[in-house]
């Protein structure tokens, strides 16, 4: 890098608007979508589709609801040209979705993408050529004049070429993009948008789109937004014109700038399925799309089998979607912190169906993308303790007490450090069992029955210390007081049970028991027993002795 003063780069100039409208106003419906992931997307892929993949894509952008798609540049590969058609004959393409193709100003350019359209019911025929100063100076060597004239014309070709598939049927529509839009003088971008217009002399049934690229991004969005709002505040036939967006994403910003361009009065916008396109990137309309839908305006599009749609999209385009990447990456919805996992646990236990969606960390429902809640929590060992127990509860419906959290957090965290790596809800399961439902020795539990009369309950208890079998007995005000005080005829450490709870697992015929038991025993050990069985009482002396295994291993 330079070292400053920074002298290699400049500002970019702000826009002159001081009655800017787009900073107090809010979004309040979805604009037109137009998918470009088939031209810009595609031609920026290593390895481009094939026709068959692309027809794929077009079916899943289908599926997902956009009503106009740009499928290619078909005057400028054979390939391009073959997929327009086979979209066409075919029948491929859905009462309602107009297909877009792009094409540069050239007579012969216009006309073979006129004969790729042939036979389609609905097209966009986008014409396009570079405005800004640079591109004049060192790709044209043209005046503003020169670039003006090659619109113009490229227009009036367009018009006059396409009057034979307009008698056939077809509804054509004419969509113009200055390219590098945002690099143009706003002046002359608005002069050569209006002399486009004036040729194709739209009407408010049908009009014209001037899509307004930034094709480079160089500036920040509220910038992007200014040059949009000053457009449409000064284009002649506002009412008669879609000011459609195409953001790149060089500054990492097109998701905002495009946002705060809708603000700006833009009706339509451009990008791609989670971001594709050339250098960092088109905009990415999943991410404005449920964007909106998170501020409660329903898109038009459908993200709600969201993980199929990535499935498809990385097969055919051999790209990874970021594990970061909003709504979609693979842990967008997994907390690794614990106090992150704890206010998502106790706002989700309180989040009603039909109230406004109050999560907390988590912005959107993941049901609502048909992502499951189920992988929210995964623990590593700076995960607190609410998560483990969150994991044991919703995974393997094991109802923890509160004070057994500390203890068992401790236990996967310390596993977790040892192992290095983050654990599944199975490992934590699985510690948790050999923890606490495993523990048979150096006590071990062979027979337990009891009787009771006049409130007291008297317990015939076998077990073994280090395989040598003891016959207990002894009376108390319970089956665990009765256990207790027969187990104090033994060596065993003396102990109290500080508390107690159960609940069951499962449901029906195979349902069982599960105790959990907190002992202090007289080395000044308090720590939790569990145990499992299809009698309660069983449950809750296996409890006990899981508990006083654990103490003779401290
Ligand atoms: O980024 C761009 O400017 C384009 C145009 C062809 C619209 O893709
Ligand atoms: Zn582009």
């Amino acid at each position: 890098m330079q070292s400053a003063p920074v002298t290699k780069y400049r500002p970019f100039p702000p826009v002159d608007l001081p009655q800017r409208q787009w900073p107090s106003r809010v979004h309040t419906h979805a604009p037109l979508w137009c998918s470009v992931d088939l031209r810009d997307g595609n031609q920026a892929l290593a390895q481009p589709m094939s026709v068959e993949e692309k027809l794929e894509y077009f079916d899943l952008l289908v599926k997902i609801g956009f009503k106009e798609i740009e499928v290619g540049f078909p005057s400028a590969s054979q390939i391009e040209f073959d997929f327009c058609r086979r979209l066409i004959e075919e029948n491929r393409i859905p009462d309602g979705v107009a297909i877009q193709i792009l094409c540069q100003c050239r007579e012969e350019l216009i006309t073979r993408s006129l004969e790729a359209l042939r036979g389609a019911k609905s097209v966009i025929f986008h014409l396009y050529n570079s405005t800004s100063p640079s591109q004049r100076k060192h790709v044209f060597n043209a005046t503003r004049e020169d670039i003006k004239r090659i619109a113009v014309q490229g227009t009036t070709w367009v018009k006059q070429h396409a009057a034979p598939l307009v008698a056939a049927g077809t509804r054509v529509r004419f969509q113009y993009s200055p390219e590098s839009f945002t690099s143009t003088e706003l002046e002359f971008a608005l002069e050569i948008c209006e002399a486009v217009t004036d040729v194709w002399q739209p009407t408010v049934a049908d009009k014209i789109i001037l899509n307004l690229p930034a094709t480079v991004e160089y500036a920040t969005p509220n910038v992007h937004a200014d040059q949009i709002e000053w457009m449409c505040t000064h284009l002649s036939r506002r009412e008669r014109t879609l000011i459609s967006l195409h953001t790149h994403n060089d500054r990492g910003t097109g998701i905002a700038a495009t946002e705060l361009a809708l603000l700006a009065g833009a009706d339509r916008v451009e990008g791609t399925l989670f971001g594709n396109g050339e250098r960092t990137g088109n905009l990415d309309i999943v991410t404005v799309a449920l964007n909106l839908y998170t501020h409660g305006i329903h898109p038009g599009l459908d993200f709600s089998d969201i993980n199929h749609i990535r499935d498809v999209y990385e097969r055919l385009t051999r790209l990874e979607v970021h594990p970061r990447q909003p709504y979609v990456g693979e842990l967008v919805f997994t907390a690794f912190s614990g106090s992150h996992q704890d206010a998502i646990k106790k706002s989700w236990a309180v989040q009603k169906p039909d109230q406004p969606w109050d999560v907390i960390y988590i912005p959107v429902d993941p049901a609502d993308l048909g992502r499951s809640y189920k992988a929210i929590i995964r623990i590593n060992s700076q995960s607190g303790k609410g998560g483990v127990a969150y994991v044991l509860e919703n995974e393997f419906g094991y109802s923890l007490p509160k004070l057994m959290h500390k203890e068992i957090g401790k236990i996967i965290n310390d596993y977790a450090d040892t192992k290095g790596t983050e654990l599944t809800p199975q490992e934590i399961h699985d510690v948790f069992h050999r923890e606490y439902l495993e523990r048979i020795s150096p006590v071990a539990l062979h027979h337990f029955k009891t009787t009771e009369r006049d409130s007291i309950v008297t317990c015939d208890a076998e077990i073994s210390i280090d395989k040598r079998v003891h016959t207990l007995t002894a009376s108390g005000n319970g089956p665990i007081d009765a256990f207790v005080r027969a187990l104090a005829a033994t060596s065993l450490p003396k102990i109290n049970v500080l508390s107690y709870s159960e609940h069951s697992l499962g449901q029906g015929a195979e349902a069982r028991a599960v105790s959990y038991i907190q002992i202090k025993t007289d080395r000044g050990h308090t720590l939790y027993g569990a145990g499992i069985d299809t009698n309660i009482e069983l449950a809750s002396i296996k409890a006990i002795v899981s508990a006083l295994n654990r103490a003779l291993k401290k």
